[in-house]
């Protein structure tokens, strides 16, 4: 599809250099016969049917105008789709597309084009309700067709039913759901249809589609001709293959929809049993009585109702009429009267069969669990796809109504294209050159008008009692519009001989005359439909069927009131139709239609000549051309645009709206393209508007950056808030805690000073975290100051001493437990008068003499001791430890000195863990000597601790180390043996001593 050049015509009627009839059509064929089937009027869509595939359509093509504007792209039914779309989208405003146009001239085929446009741009997250309810809008249509479409001369796939649908879009724009509309069904085509015309083509789709099986089960045959219903139209099918494609679709529609089997099953019954009750006929028997000729057809009917058959008979044959009070009678049918029941009866089923079908898939369709609260409003895409204008040779009551539909809705075209947009340029004193056009009003008026309009004075014949003949009606009729100018018939005008006297009236309308036959019309706007029928159906074991009676639920002597007759219910509808639409943004398609013939690629000019008159096209031209496309309060297009200019953004301080307005537009320098209004400016042409409106798509992004940055920010701000109250909250609880946990040291501690404990008893209470490690260190700190305290009062002559049970406590502590810290530590006990009263002066002078020989400085330590030695040797003998040697003496030559180790070879001594006195010290090449300490006074006295300590003292005073081994079973090594020593309780022993066996030492101690 390339874009459009000069050779194509003007693809706007707008834009031809004059407004005159013959420019127009120029154009008009110009283009139609380039394949430029479709033309605007501003924004209104011109369209000739071309009759003939035209590649126009496709997912291709929808792309090329998706999110476009209407001028960019050639002009098409889905620019006109995609503008109904984005207004709605936009300003979040309802939107309809009215598609007229006379029968066949295109108006379903553009209906399905923008519903299949609409349902290819949305959804783009493919939800799947939406989804579901794009799939149900398409195939709805293939369902109604099947069951409102057939065959005439004008159209072979006429719609004998308006429809308007609408679509529900969420806030994003994506369909939730939809509903249809129908409006006066075509229903006397059931019983009978012009020369060349079938019935709907529901009915030949069962008879050429369905499988034999079920066919039989149906009781029918395959063959139209048989039914008196199709008889007429049984030459005019389709090709059997085709009839049965289409029979599929619409099953397989129906499945997609959500008929269940059982329910597409009652429709085929329902349509069954109207074939045969069609082909029911009265005869009168020999006794004067009316029966039915072929008894069979009942039995069918009864089967495939669901309905007993002997009621079946009874309905057919007589009615009951209630006689006052509670008094029920039944009356016979004369012939006449039991086919009329039986027509009647055939025709209301069919319309309530496609009435129920119409509601069952309005039920599917039903938006869905919406909540305006929650999910915004709903906006609205309307789509009008209404019959035609229509003139036959013998026009009817349908008839009548289809066209005045159409002229309702030209009505509303004039009051919304032509008339208001007048009008309200005077209103707004705006400079105006008034354009004529041709106001239907007077013809809407002739038909609805109350109490003489054609619908009143019909209504009025209808309800008289007695017999009111259609002839009566007609009479009626002249009296009261003998002067109308759009009225005429044989009576008021004899000459005129295309009129049958007495029987036809002649309505001007706005798209040409129309010669109504009032034959059946007092008959078809009443409707009448005996309530035997309703009850009979009512009481159906058929669900589906009995849904669509609800009214024979009513008791034959209840008292009703009269119903509505058709033409009231139909002018009803129409009004409340024409409502709807104009609270609607109206969107036009209008169809022409090329040629009588169905023919493509002819365009009969005289023909089209016609439409382009009575649809006022021109009209619209000449309005167009002198008026503007849009027009908008002033405070309603600052909102909208403030924000492309900064006098206005984000508040002007101008005097008005209106210079506010003045002064944005100076800038973006369209001022020439507008013109100032009372209340509301004009935009001449839609180029103007666009190019607004892309500046302010161009900064909406920016605003909501603005939007957003400001909110965040502020969401941020709340949390660094709550953030920080909380972080306040946490410091002074942790203020707290500690000062509490100060306050509580202080006092604990306050008498800690007092001696001699200096708080050694105090339990320190738990820290808060923050203070753990400063209470570690706190502790530590204690720890020194109360030693110090301690050690501070030691006299300095206790000092040796002390250090010395410190050095043995840090040597013993827990692996001796008896080492005795109690005892005063004496040291020099052989020097001691107490404990060696027999020779402590010889040791004095054995000590005396060591002092000069080796110049040792200090005694550490000496006692008497038992020894044993390798050779099992047992001696007593003395132990002596200067700071300088290890002496072992021997007390009983005066202390001579046996053997002397520098004291800087012991290595280590090891002891037992018990109360016993063994030591064996360990030197540096030397052997270990093993001795008990013994001879003390008190006996037995504890001085193990006391050598450890004196000497781990000492070794500590060098900085060097010493090894001290706590073991019940010491091994010692002598002249490079290895021997184990060990210590056995021995009360009776009076004195410790050794004991050799098998290479092992015992040492025998006196207590147990
Ligand atoms: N855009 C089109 N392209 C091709 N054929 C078309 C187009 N519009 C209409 N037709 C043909 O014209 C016939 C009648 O159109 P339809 O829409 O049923 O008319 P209307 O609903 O106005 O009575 C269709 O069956 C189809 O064959
Ligand atoms: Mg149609």
């Amino acid at each position: 599809m390339e874009d459009e050049g000069p050779e194509c015509g003007k693809a706007d009627f707008v834009l031809l250099d004059e407004v005159t009839m013959e420019h127009f059509m120029e154009n008009l064929k110009l283009r139609f016969e380039k394949g430029r089937i479709y033309t605007y009027i501003g924004e209104v869509l011109v369209s000739v049917n071309p009759y003939q595939a035209l590649p126009l359509y496709g997912p291709a093509a929808i792309a090329r105008y998706q999110g476009r504007e209407l001028y960019e792209r050639p002009p098409h039914l889905y620019a006109v789709a995609n503008a109904a779309y984005r207004a709605m989208k936009r300003r979040a405003r309802d939107t309809c597309i009215v598609i007229s146009g006379e029968s066949g001239a295109g108006k379903t085929e553009a209906s399905k084009h923008i519903m299949q446009y609409i349902a290819a741009v949305t959804n783009p997250s493919q939800r799947a309700e939406v989804e579901r309810v794009k799939d149900v809008l398409l195939k709805s249509t293939c369902v109604l067709e099947a069951f409102g479409n057939a065959r005439t001369n004008r159209n072979h796939n006429s719609s004998r039913f308006g429809k308007y649908m609408d679509i529900n879009f969420d806030f994003k724009g994506d369909p939730v759901g939809g509903h249809i509309h129908s409006y006066l069904l075509e229903k006397s085509r059931v019983l009978k249809q012009h020369v060349g015309e079938r019935n709907f083509h529901a009915f030949y789709q069962v008879l050429r589609g369905c499988e034999d099986t079920e066919l039989q089960k149906l009781h029918l045959q395959r063959n139209p001709a048989l039914y008196s219903f199709t008889r007429q139209g049984a030459g005019l099918s389709a090709s059997e293959s085709e009839e049965r494609s289409h029979y599929q679709a619409v099953m397989e529609a129906m499945q997609v929809i959500g008929f269940s089997a059982e329910e597409t099953a009652s429709v085929r019954r329902i349509l069954a049993a109207i074939l045969h009750l069609g082909n029911i006929e009265f005869v009168e028997t020999e006794e004067g009585q009316l029966a039915v000729a072929e008894e069979e057809l009942v039995d069918h009917v009864a089967e495939l109702t669901a309905t007993p058959r002997e009621q079946v008979l009874r309905c057919l044959l007589a009615r009951t009429v209630a006689s006052g009070g509670r008094e029920v009678i039944e009356k016979g049918h004369t012939a006449a009267e039991a086919s009329y029941a039986r027509d009647a009866c055939a025709k209301a089923v069919y319309q309530r069969l496609f009435e129920w079908v119409v509601n069952r898939i309005n039920s599917v369709m039903e938006p869905r669990g919406r909540d305006a609260r929650r999910d915004g409003k709903d906006t609205v895409i309307g789509v009008l796809d209404i019959y035609g204008f229509e003139v036959f040779p013998v026009n009817s009551f349908e008839q009548f109504c289809i066209n005045y539909c159409n002229e309702k809705l030209q009505q509303l075209f004039i009051q919304l294209i032509l008339k208001q947009e007048q009008e309200e340029y005077e209103r707004e004193g705006i400079a105006w050159q008034s354009v004529d056009f041709f106001n239907n009003a007077i013809i809407v008026d002739l038909v609805e008008q109350p109490h003489r309009g054609i619908l009143a004075v019909l209504d009025e014949a209808c309800c008289s009692a007695g017999t009111i003949t259609d002839r009566i009606f007609l009479q009626s009729l002249d009296t009261h519009h003998r002067h109308h100018p759009h009225y005429t018939s044989r009576q008021l005008c004899p000459t005129d001989k295309t009129m049958e006297f007495g029987r036809d009236f002649r309505i001007k309308h706005y798209a040409g005359d129309v010669t109504y036959s009032v034959l059946g019309f007092i008959d078809k706007n009443r409707d009448a439909l005996f309530q035997d029928f309703k009850r009979l159906l009512y009481n159906s074991s058929d669900p589906a069927l009995r849904a669509m009676w609800p009214e024979g639920q009513q008791d034959i002597t209840e008292v009703t009131k009269r119903p509505l007759t058709a033409g009231t219910l139909f002018k009803n509808s129409m009004v409340a139709l024409v409502d709807n639409l104009a609270s609607k943004e109206p969107f036009y398609v209008r169809c022409l239609k090329p040629n009588q013939d169905k023919a493509a690629a002819r365009l009969d000019e005289a023909h089209c000549r016609h439409q382009v008159a009575y649809l006022g096209l021109l009209e619209n031209v000449r309005v167009r051309r002198a008026g503007f496309a849009s027009r908008q309060p002033y405070p309603r297009f600052l909102l909208r645009y403030k924000m492309t200019c900064e006098y206005t953004w984000p508040n002007h301080l101008l005097g008005s709206d209106r210079e506010a307005v003045a002064a944005l537009l100076e800038q973006h320098g369209l001022q020439g393209d507008v013109a100032f209004g009372r209340s509301k400016l004009f935009i001449r042409s839609p180029r103007t508007l666009v190019a607004l409106e892309q500046s302010r798509a161009r900064l909406v992004p920016i605003i909501v950056l603005l939007l957003q940055k400001a909110w965040r920010g502020t969401l941020a701000r709340w949390r660094c808030r709550r953030l920080r109250a909380a972080y306040t909250v946490m410091r002074c609880y942790r203020r707290h805690k500690v000062r509490a946990h100060l306050a509580e040291l202080l006092l604990r501690f306050q008498d800690a000073r007092r001696p001699p404990l200096f708080g050694r008893d105090l339990e320190w209470p738990p820290p808060p975290a923050a203070l753990q490690s400063f209470q570690a260190a706190c502790r530590a700190l204690f720890c020194r100051w109360r030693a110090r305290q301690l050690v501070k009062n030691i006299p300095p002559s206790d000092m040796a001493q002390i250090k010395a049970k410190v050095a043995a406590m840090g040597a013993l502590q827990e692996l001796r437990p008896d080492w005795g810290c109690r005892r005063a530590w004496l040291r020099d006990y052989l020097s001691s008068a107490a404990d060696n009263p027999a020779a402590s002066g010889l040791f004095a002078q054995r000590l005396k003499a060591l002092r000069d020989k080796d110049g040792f400085g200090a005694v550490l330590f000496s006692c008497h001791v038992r020894k044993v030695n390798r050779f099992n040797k047992r001696r007593d003998r003395a132990l002596l430890l200067t700071d300088r040697h290890l002496y072992k003496l021997e007390p009983a030559r005066q202390y001579r000195v046996m053997r002397a180790v520098p004291l800087d070879l012991v290595t280590g001594l090891s002891v037992t863990s018990g109360r016993d006195q063994l030591v064996v010290l360990h030197a540096k090449g030397q052997d270990d000597l093993v001795v008990c300490l013994h001879r003390s006074r008190p006996p037995l006295d504890n001085r193990v601790g006391e050598l450890v300590g004196v000497l781990a003292a000492h070794c500590q005073g060098e900085g060097r180390p010493l090894e001290v081994r706590v073991s019940d079973c010491i091994p010692l090594s002598q002249r490079g043996s290895r021997r184990l020593v060990s210590v056995e309780p021995r009360p009776e022993q009076p004195e410790p001593d050794f004991r050799c066996s098998r290479g092992a030492y015992a040492l025998l101690w006196p207590s147990g």
